[in-house]
């Protein structure tokens, strides 16, 4: 056992394929370099402390034999849960002291809640000195966060362990790391918080309701992706900003489009990006643009220009790792 790790795990921006990855379709997620990190401690005696500052959590302390009971702070849910997981394996037989900081704001859509709850299992697995590989670490992961979510294909905690860019089959049915050329890729925020949970609920009721529709238009989504992977490989711009283009067009089919979300995919497509589409849940969160890398400075003035912020971020990061 050793006395204190620290790990980190990337966010993850959605290339393609959002939405349809919850039916098992496959979807295309690239690493960013924005990290979050965690420290675990071994504390004597038998309880837990964590501090997550970045979520609202200072200092919240539970015995380790009653983990889940009682009011939990809604920043530590997903940390108490991957805590929980790794004990149903593996017994934890002290105190722990549990602290984590992220690069980026948990507004963003970029994963933090998964790449915590990666971060914690892996945290955990190098303190007692488990040998966890990726898909055992995949497993207890999205486990923890289906616990407390209830939904989810599992592709950002995907993104989280391996890193790079990643073709991922809903539930993790299929995890094939991909050889991207480059990715010239512009990240606008439209400045709202849009609630993963909720967005994708509401696409099951419109699926529950309209379900032969919605099926046909996961099946093109497959077919975007599987060109999409051919594309990116081939470092064929064009075709990936066409692509990402009919992408949103279906992504606006299904109801996760917004004005804002609109507003600024349609500057950057004016200023002469590829293609630019949502990333994620759509709902407000980031929009993406494929641009010519030696000049993306007219797109990045175009999404400004139309109100939102850029987020300098770049893909293709390595997966969690211990420091
Ligand atoms: C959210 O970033 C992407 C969704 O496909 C949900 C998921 O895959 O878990 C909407």
């Amino acid at each position: 056992m050793k006395n204190k790790v620290e790990v980190s795990a990337p966010g993850k921006l959605m290339l393609f394929g959002e939405h349809a990855v919850v039916y098992g379709k496959p979807c295309i997620v690239t690493a960013v370099d924005q990290r979050v990190r965690v420290r675990a401690e071994i504390h004597g005696g038998k309880q837990l402390t964590i501090d997550a500052p970045d979520v609202g959590v200072t200092r919240y302390v539970q015995d380790m034999n009653k983990l889940g009971e009682g009011e939990i702070p809604k920043g530590a849910r997903f940390i108490l849960a991957a805590i929980k997981k790794f004990a149903q394996s593996w017994e934890i037989p002290t105190g722990l002291k549990i602290e984590t900081k992220s690069d980026f704001s948990a507004e963003f859509g970029f994963g933090s809640s998964s790449a915590v709850t990666v971060g914690v299992v892996k945290a955990l697995a190098s303190l007692f000195e488990v040998d966890i590989p990726k898909e055992r670490l995949f497993e207890l992961s999205y486990g923890s966060v289906l616990d407390i979510q209830g939904v989810g294909s599992g592709f950002d905690l995907a993104a989280a362990i391996w890193g790079g860019t990643l073709y991922f089959v809903g539930g993790g049915k299929e995890i094939v790391p991909l050889k991207i050329k480059h990715i010239p890729l512009v990240v606008g925020y439209t400045g709202i918080k849009a609630d993963t949970a909720t967005m994708v609920k509401r696409v099951s009721r419109l699926h529950d309701k309209n379900k032969e529709v919605v099926d046909s238009i996961w099946k093109t989504m497959t077919l975007i992706v599987m060109r999409a992977r051919t594309a990116l490989e081939t470092g064929d711009d064009k075709t990936v900003g066409e692509l990402m283009n009919i992408n949103q067009g279906l992504l606006d089919a299904i109801g996760v489009n917004t004005p804002e979300l609109f507003d600024l995919i349609g500057a950057a497509r004016s200023a002469g990006a590829y293609g630019a589409k949502l990333s994620g849940a759509g709902g407000g969160d980031c929009m993406i643009a494929w641009t010519d890398e030696k000049n993306p400075s007219d797109v990045v003035n175009a999404i400004k220009k139309a109100g939102g912020s850029v987020l300098n971020v770049n893909c293709n990061a390595g997966g969690v790792e211990l420091k």
